[in-house]
């Protein structure tokens, strides 16, 4: 690690685009380059972090079209066809009072971390065989994270 540490910078970005698994990093995870002693730099490039952010979080309010025919982000919102997803991150799956979920969910033990999110939206029926949610399954990883992140900003409200 030291090796790759000294290595110029360009190619330690080169390094950690080949060893990341997400093709889409989160913002937090952006190399930001400092020049020593520059407030005005840094200033910059934590504005531009956050806009990266908001970006993010504007395609993901976008990409959550195909989910609100059932599901509503709101703090005391109804349950649709699929339960309220306000708070969604960090609570047990199946656990919103009032939705009648299938066995599958209810059973399925899962705290619905973003990692968790990630490979259920991925492929609902392969996570919790026997889900009854029939649709939403979405194939890119880059709309999965922007869902995610929008879901996340949405509950912070
Ligand atoms: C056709 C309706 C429908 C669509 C579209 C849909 N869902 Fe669902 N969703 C459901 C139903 C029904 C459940 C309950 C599943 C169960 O009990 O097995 C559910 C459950 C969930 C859960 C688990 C919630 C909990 O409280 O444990 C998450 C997370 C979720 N959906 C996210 C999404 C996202 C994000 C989208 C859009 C990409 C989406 N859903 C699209 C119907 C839908």
């Amino acid at each position: 690690m030291k090796a790759v540490l000294r290595a110029s910078a360009p190619v330690l970005l080169i390094a950690l685009a080949a060893c990341g698994s997400d093709p889409a990093p989160e913002p937090t995870e952006q190399i930001i380059v400092r020049e020593p002693g520059s407030d005005a730099s840094d200033a910059a490039a934590l504005q531009a972090a956050d806009d990266t952010a908001a970006s993010l979080v504007a395609a993901g309010k976008a990409a959550f079209n195909t989910c609100v025919a059932c599901h509503v982000v709101e703090k005391g919102g109804a349950n649709r066809i699929g339960p309220n997803l306000y708070g969604v991150i960090g609570r047990a799956a199946g656990s919103v009072d009032g939705f009648k979920y299938s066995d599958a969910m209810a059973s399925s033990g899962i705290t619905w971390t973003k990692e968790e999110l990630d490979s259920y939206l991925a492929n609902p029926a392969a996570k919790v065989p026997g889900t009854t949610m029939m649709a939403g399954a979405i194939t890119d990883a880059g709309r999965r994270q922007a869902i995610i992140a929008y879901i996340e900003d949405a509950s912070a409200n």
